[in-house]
């Protein structure tokens, strides 16, 4: 089976981590600050806080960027339900907006259209879905024009640049996950990236209990911790993401040249101007997507729905009283979307026989 992801670790994050090991300083130390360093240096962030998974990292950029409870924060219906989530956390109110067909990131048209509305909308909660940039230039728009709060879900964009900028680092604060299928893992963990040093310092009492200095508790805050270790591995992890990332470009420029000309299936469409990180390469099935998944792994290829359901329809957020507003686009790509090996790990072999067996469909 060529697996939809596969975390890459060798004897260097094995070194890294022996040496945590060896050292005694398990938790948070050190060697979580270089990383935090070496990852505000590379998105070109003022700060990074670095934090025990991309959910807890949403939670709290929400948190310190000044979302309160009652809050009404626009977000996208189709995403990870983590991204909601964290807006639930804060006892904030999500209000959801639908997507641009295209790209499957949420719609500037309709964002507008939503606060126009809704004058109590204060912010914006985004995804750069499947490692591809929102289309920044006309949300800065919405977001001056506004005055709203601007945090970005870049648990999937590691790498991924918007007219040369990285995601995340266009809001008062970007959120990332290291899960391990993610473009770079730390086996479970996040970072938060800003360049606003309120929120900054906020991230770091937020992190830890409130904690201002030693039992000195001034805030409502939490056990979000990363540690020693899982910092050794996204050390070594960041080292290697560039080079992971140009491996998921060419994979993903192989499977536009050889699947862009079939009737029954659409690749997405770029957004211009960016650098796509291809967190994943999806591809809308027109007729019997659900068949042709079982089809592929029949055939040995392992491969995803992200996502078969629109958060607002999740029995969780019905009980809440979101069931029966349409999101009309979201709703058409949970019907046709799948998500294909992309990952550096996929040899020229495997790519090959993947475009194959999709073909002989
Ligand atoms: C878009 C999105 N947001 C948030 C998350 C949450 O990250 P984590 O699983 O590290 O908590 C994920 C990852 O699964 C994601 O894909």
């Amino acid at each position: 089976m060529i697996p939809i992801a596969k975390p890459i670790i060798d004897s260097a994050e094995k070194k890294r981590v022996m040496e945590v090991l060896d050292s005694g300083m398990l938790s948070i130390g050190k060697v979580v600050k270089e990383f935090e360093e070496a990852f505000a240096r590379f998105t070109g962030a003022r700060y990074a806080v670095a934090t025990s998974s991309g959910t807890t990292a949403l939670h709290m950029a929400l948190l310190a960027s000044g979302i309160k409870p009652g809050d009404k924060v626009l977000t996208t219906p189709f995403s990870f339900v983590a991204t909601a989530n964290s807006i639930l956390y804060c006892n904030a109110v999500p209000v959801f907006c639908d997507v641009e067909e295209g790209t499957c990131n949420i719609d500037p048209d309709r964002i507008e259209e939503a606060l126009k509305n809704d004058e109590e909308i204060k912010a914006l909660l985004i995804v750069h879905l499947y490692g591809q940039p929102c289309n920044m230039d006309r949300i800065m728009k919405l977001v001056q024009k506004y005055d709203l709060i601007l945090v970005e879900d870049a648990a999937q964009a590691h790498g991924a640049l918007y007219k040369g900028k990285h995601g995340g680092t266009f809001g008062n604060a970007g959120a990332f996950s290291f899960y391990p299928t993610k473009n770079m893992t730390t086996a479970e963990g996040g970072m938060i990236i800003t360049d606003d040093e309120k929120v900054h310092q906020d991230l770091k009492l937020l992190r830890e209990h409130g904690g201002a200095g030693d039992y000195d508790h001034i805030m409502l805050g939490y056990n979000y911790r990363m540690t020693n270790i899982e910092a050794a591995i996204g050390l070594v992890q960041l080292e290697k993401l560039t080079g992971f990332n140009n491996r998921r470009r060419e994979n993903a420029a192989y499977y536009d040249s050889h699947l862009s000309n079939l009737d029954w299936l659409e690749i997405l469409e770029k957004q211009t101007d960016c650098l796509h990180c291809y967190h994943q390469y999806t591809i809308r099935v027109k007729k019997d997507r659900d068949r042709f998944v079982e089809y592929l792994k029949e055939n040995g290829i392992g491969c995803k729905v992200y996502y078969p359901h629109t958060i607002p329809s999740l029995p969780l957020y019905k009980e809440k009283g979101y069931n029966g507003l349409p999101f009309p686009v979201s709703g058409k790509l949970c019907d046709e979307v799948v998500s294909i090996p992309v990952h550096p790990s996929v040899s020229d072999e495997d790519r090959e026989k993947i475009v194959k067996v999709i073909k002989d469909w």
